[in-house]
């Protein structure tokens, strides 16, 4: 058997498809290029349609997702010195687990409200910053920016923070979802799914990459070096983080999807252009050197590298690049939980024993 079960088939789900091969990902029927300008409220109502029973439109689902925003800032009391000292996907995750426990909708816009309210809360806490409250007349990522720099965003902040959420919203069986799945199987609530869900992404071969990928940026310093750190880097086996993928043998979509808002941001001033100019030096560099190393294996960028970008430059710090990522991946947990309960079966895979033979107690 392979120990990563890259051959199983796991589930039956309507809610997106990663094609590795055309490098393609179909959301609902729709490519992520025909989604990518879309407000996380839409892709939200895209992936809950039919999970719920009357579901609002766009505009009741903002309105859901605001007043969700409103109950949750008001437990931020709970952010104490213990929650400041962790790293901020831990706190948020510790404070995710004081939500109740059930299956409706109330409860899934309650954890999207959870994820956009505590995160910022948490990185201003961690700054000594007192948090800020959530504003009703932004919509959901301009409102996570706001709370995030206390005051509203620029539409070009707001408008990639949106194509970052929808972007990573959902992405087959990976394994966070998958995790959030077998939970949900169970009969756990969608609590439950998404801690568990936050738990498989905040690894580094998962959820935890684009931090590291900063730091790699930030050790080659200027484009020269760029070769030469990579060739040492992998001369001690070391992993390029944002490079690879276990499905995609092409180039990730998302990584253009991103990109593209990342070049957007440099075209208004919202990007140092040097950054990006180091990054797409990086890149190259990664591409051909990891070409000529493994030749039989297609290692391309990833959805982490230009998130990395992106993410830094609307102002979020590196080590909560994680909870931000949940902020986004929660509309496909949720939506994948009630799939996955919908079926009613509970998921028990077997395992093959090769232990000791049967032996007598010593
Ligand atoms: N840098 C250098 N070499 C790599 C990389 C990389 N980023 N990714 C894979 N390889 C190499 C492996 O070392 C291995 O070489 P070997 O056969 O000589 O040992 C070969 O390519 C195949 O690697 P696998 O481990 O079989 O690939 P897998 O499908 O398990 O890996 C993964 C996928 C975990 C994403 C991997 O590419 C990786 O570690 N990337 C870096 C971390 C990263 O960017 N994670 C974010 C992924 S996107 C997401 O989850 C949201």
């Amino acid at each position: 058997m392979e120990s990563g079960l890259e051959d199983v088939v796991a589930a039956e789900t309507v809610l997106s498809h990663v094609d590795g091969k055309r490098g393609e990902l179909i959301i609902r029927g729709f490519s992520l290029d025909a989604l990518a300008g879309r407000r996380f409220e839409e892709i939200v109502g895209l992936l809950f349609g039919g999970f719920f029973a009357a579901l609002p439109d766009d505009d009741g689902i903002a309105a859901g997702l605001a007043a969700a925003r409103r109950r949750a800032f008001a437990e931020i009391g709970a952010i104490d010195e213990k929650l400041t000292s962790m790293p901020t996907t831990d706190a948020v995750r510790a404070l995710v687990a004081r939500l109740a426990d059930a299956d409706d909708l109330e409860s899934a816009f309650n954890l999207l409200g959870a994820t956009a309210v505590f995160t910022p809360a948490v990185i201003r806490r961690k700054a000594g910053l007192a948090p800020e409250p959530p504003r009703p007349d932004l919509g959901h990522s301009a409102d996570v920016l706001a709370m995030l720099t206390g005051r509203p965003p620029s539409p070009v902040a707001a408008a990639a923070l949106d194509t970052y959420l929808v972007t990573v919203a959902d992405h087959g069986l990976n394994a966070s979802t998958f995790t959030a799945r077998v939970i949900a199987s169970t009969r756990a609530g969608l609590t439950s799914s998404v801690l568990g869900a936050i738990s498989a992404l905040k690894g580094p071969l998962h959820g935890g990459a684009p931090g590291p990928v900063l730091d790699m940026l930030d050790a080659i310093a200027v484009p020269a070096r760029a070769e030469g750190w990579i060739e040492a880097a992998l001369d001690r086996r070391e992993r390029l983080m944002g490079f690879g993928h276990r499905i995609y043998r092409v180039r990730d979509p998302r990584a253009d999807a991103l990109k593209a808002a990342v070049r957007r941001m440099a075209a208004e001033g919202a990007i140092d252009p040097a950054r990006f100019a180091l990054a797409e030096a990086v890149e190259a560099a990664a591409l051909a050197i990891l070409r000529r190393r493994k030749p039989d294996r297609p290692l391309d960028v990833n959805v982490e590298f230009y998130t990395a970008l992106l993410l830094e430059a609307l102002g979020f710090p590196r080590e909560a690049f994680t909870a931000v990522f949940a902020m986004g991946r929660t509309a496909g947990w949720i939506a994948h939980a009630r799939e996955q309960a919908a079926t009613q079966r509970l998921i028990r895979p077997q395992s093959v024993y090769v232990g000791p033979a049967p032996r007598a107690a010593a």
